[in-house]
């Protein structure tokens, strides 16, 4: 990853081996580039001609399109780099965030970067997106390779601002370096094989992340989750020769005034179970443990923010694997909190799991609760692989869905609709855990009706269904690697950043 500076020094005299100007697309579709503020004594150094290079280049300014320009001595960095900024009018935060982000992955194999982009009459949180964008553009998985190969990642960036000097300037910085910390921590789990990160092993690294970071840690293991009832991840963990565990993790500040439970699914490798999913893709479901190192995440982002708000994760971690000692359709297990539900289909584990931590987070009694996973194919279906499905009470999402626009988290918001709650009512048991038929209609909504069945009534709640957003299978784009992506871990950190602030 790569680390943050801040300067006020002349962007043409910076000793740094390249420096990264805004180029905005012309208003008028034309040939000419302006050049975003901040970029002046480089203008002046080229005589005027830096924009004029860049379009020669063939820039044409569309968000996150990188220009390498050598400086030939006109400035102290050898390189000057052009970053597309579209449209002057329209550039947000997170235009910023994903320009920044091209331009570090661009820039792999050069040491020390500059930014010369002033973003003083920039939009809110410009300065923050863009520490943001370049600290988590530099992500890189180690992997597994015995020779390590590409380009190393960009070590050090340096955002050029006129009030570096600013304790405000220098906590949104620190502040950006938490957040990618925490998100690095959760690409790194979501990528790590699947035949490395059994449930065992996931809550043991967990577990010493969390201690690190002074939290409470208590891991449940098989025995410790049979005592406790906890019918449902014992079902969904009974298939693997690997056992599950309940990870419960807890920050505790002196003056916090409200409480937020967390819940995030660990499902460390998804094949169906007896359900058995088709081989095509089936690898992407290693990272069905996204919204458990998500919600890990988010804790060691709260404690080293030191927020001022309590808050208590339950990370269920199971491996679904079909075996003799599988759970099976047509199975009904009792969950933690009682409730005996019918199981149609052992590829629909995530709820299960869910609905025993989801019971057992509320016992302790939280202000909110808030609880992610890749829960369904429904969800990609719905709204693609980019933008989160969010269900529960209505006031709480619409909180969730301000907290995912500023994040650069797209997040839109789902009913739970009382048909298909009536569609989920089973013959034998309490409850089914899927529409009957399996009926796939509405397929998200149903996963998040299930999970409601186990949220105390009037908490106020919310499911975020990250199954598309959580794993990114397609080539680079602005601060997004291949593989995990470490959604929705910035919004849930702004979201507890607003209950400790208001509530
Ligand atoms: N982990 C999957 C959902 C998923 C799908 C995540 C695609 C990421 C990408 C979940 O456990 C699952 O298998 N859901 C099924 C349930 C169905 C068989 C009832 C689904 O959504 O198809
Ligand atoms: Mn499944
Ligand atoms: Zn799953």
């Amino acid at each position: 990853m790569t680390s943050l500076a801040l300067a006020d020094t002349d962007p043409a005299t910076l000793a740094v081996d390249a420096v990264v100007v805004g180029v905005y697309q012309s208003a008028d579709n034309g040939d000419d580039l302006e050049l975003a503020p901040g970029a002046q004594s480089l203008q002046t150094a080229f005589n005027g001609q830096l924009a004029a290079h860049f379009s020669l280049l063939g820039a044409t300014g569309t968000p996150g399109e990188v220009t390498k320009l050598a400086s030939l001595g006109t400035i102290t960095a050898p390189l000057v780099v052009g970053v597309g900024l579209g449209r002057a009018d329209a550039v947000t935060s997170e235009t910023l965030r994903r320009a920044v982000g091209a331009a570090v992955r661009a820039l792999a194999g050069v040491r020390h970067v500059g930014v010369a982009i002033d973003v003083t009459d920039g939009p809110e949180g410009a300065l923050a997106a863009m520490a943001e964008g370049a600290a988590l553009g530099g992500y890189r998985f180690v992997g597994y390779k015995s020779e390590p190969n590409g380009k190393e990642p960009v070590k050090k960036l340096t955002l050029v601002v006129t009030n570096a000097k600013d304790k405000a300037a220098k906590a949104v910085l620190s502040r950006a370096s938490v957040l990618a910390d925490a998100v690095s921590q959760t690409r790194d789990w979501v990528n790590t094989a699947p035949n490395e990160l059994r449930p065992p092993q996931f809550a043991e690294q967990v577990a010493e992340a969390a201690r690190k970071a002074k939290l409470d840690v208590e891991v449940l293991d098989e025995k410790a989750l049979r005592k406790g009832g906890y019918g449902g991840i014992l079902a969904v963990g009974g298939g693997s020769s690997a056992p599950p565990r309940l990870v419960r993790l807890a920050y505790r500040p002196n003056n916090a005034e409200r409480h937020v439970a967390l819940v995030g699914k660990g499902i460390t490798f998804d094949s169906g179970g007896l359900s058995i999913k088709p081989a095509q893709n089936m690898w992407e479901m290693k990272s069905d443990m996204s919204g458990a190192a998500a919600v890990a995440g988010v804790m060691l982002a709260v404690a080293a923010l030191k927020l001022k708000v309590a808050v208590t994760a339950y990370l269920p971690m199971a491996e679904n694997m079909p075996s003799g000692t599988s759970y099976r359709p047509g199975d009904v297990v009792t969950m933690y909190n009682g409730k005996r539900v019918e199981i149609l289909n052992t590829d629909a584990e995530g709820r299960i799991i869910l609905g025993d931590a989801i019971a057992r987070a509320c016992e302790d009694k939280p202000d909110y609760l808030l609880e992610t996973s890749t829960l369904t194919g429904g969800q990609v279906i719905a709204l693609g692989k980019r933008v989160t499905g969010v269900m529960g009470t209505p006031e709480l999402c619409e909180r969730v869905r301000q907290a995912g626009e500023a994040s650069g988290e797209p997040m839109w918001p789902m009913p739970l609709p009382e048909e298909i709650r009536k569609n989920m009512e089973s013959d034998v048991a309490d409850l089914l855990q899927i529409s009957s038929g399996m009926d796939r209609s509405g397929h998200m909504l149903q996963g998040g009706i299930f999970l409601s069945h186990f949220v105390t009534e009037d908490l106020p709640w919310a499911h975020l269904d990250i199954a598309g957003p959580a794993y990114h299978a397609g080539e680079p784009y602005g601060y997004i690697a291949k593989g995990g992506t470490g959604v929705p871990v910035r919004t849930l950190v702004r979201l507890l950043e607003d209950i400790a602030a208001n509530g």
